[in-house]
């Protein structure tokens, strides 16, 4: 059984990411779901927990139960990394080696395994050259990006940045798991 890791960052669409969890379940995979401290002001990790049968996990510091050391033993057992949603913070963050959570820690340690990154965020953030360079930098780096959609957003704009569609999302992880 592959493991995919997937990373849920505090943007509106992070209830979406219960979703893929769900499918990526359903799929065969196991899952270990780490969430920013914001993500879970959009949803509970219980939400997770519960679809993914397992602990979710928020924190670098929290206290273990088994030893080991959180964030290296994350990155070490996943196949694949998925970060749906990623925000521009994180997205910020990754490009440049920024690891001052538990996401970003993972990240940076995981940074040999195969990594999807599926941006969500308002349009006039989306198209922030910024963010557009830390996105180029990143698929310069070999990290997949898997582009936002355009439609209505939770704002109200209507424009660049609906998470893709979650169905896309979990044929891409078993498309790059096959392959492994
Ligand atoms: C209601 C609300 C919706 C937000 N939606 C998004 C979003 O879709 N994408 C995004 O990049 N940031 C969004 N933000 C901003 C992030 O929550 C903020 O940048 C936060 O620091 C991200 O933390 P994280 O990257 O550690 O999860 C939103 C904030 C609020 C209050």
């Amino acid at each position: 059984m592959s493991r995919i890791l997937l990373g849920v960052t505090g943007g509106i669409a992070a209830y979406k990411a219960a979703d893929l969890a769900s499918r990526l379940v359903k799929d065969g995979f196991g899952v270990d779901v780490v969430m920013t401290k914001s993500a879970c002001a959009f949803i509970a990790p219980l939400t997770f927990q519960t679809i993914v049968r397992g602990p979710v996990y928020t924190d670098t510091f929290a206290p273990v139960s088994d030893y080991s050391v959180e964030h290296i033993s994350l990155a070490k057992r996943a196949d694949l990394v998925l970060v749906a949603p990623a925000t521009a913070n994180v997205i910020g963050k990754l490009a440049n080696g920024i690891a001052d959570d538990l996401l970003t820690t993972v990240l940076m340690a995981a940074w040999r395994k195969p990594c999807v990154i599926c941006p969500a965020m308002n349009t006039a953030m989306y198209e922030n050259p910024m963010v557009q360079e830390n996105l180029r930098k990143l698929r310069e780096r070999g990290y997949a990006v898997i582009e936002p959609e355009a439609g209505r957003l939770a704002c109200g704009d209507e424009g660049l940045g609906r998470l893709a569609d979650t169905g896309i999302i979990a044929a891409f992880a078993k498309k790059l798991t096959a392959q492994s």
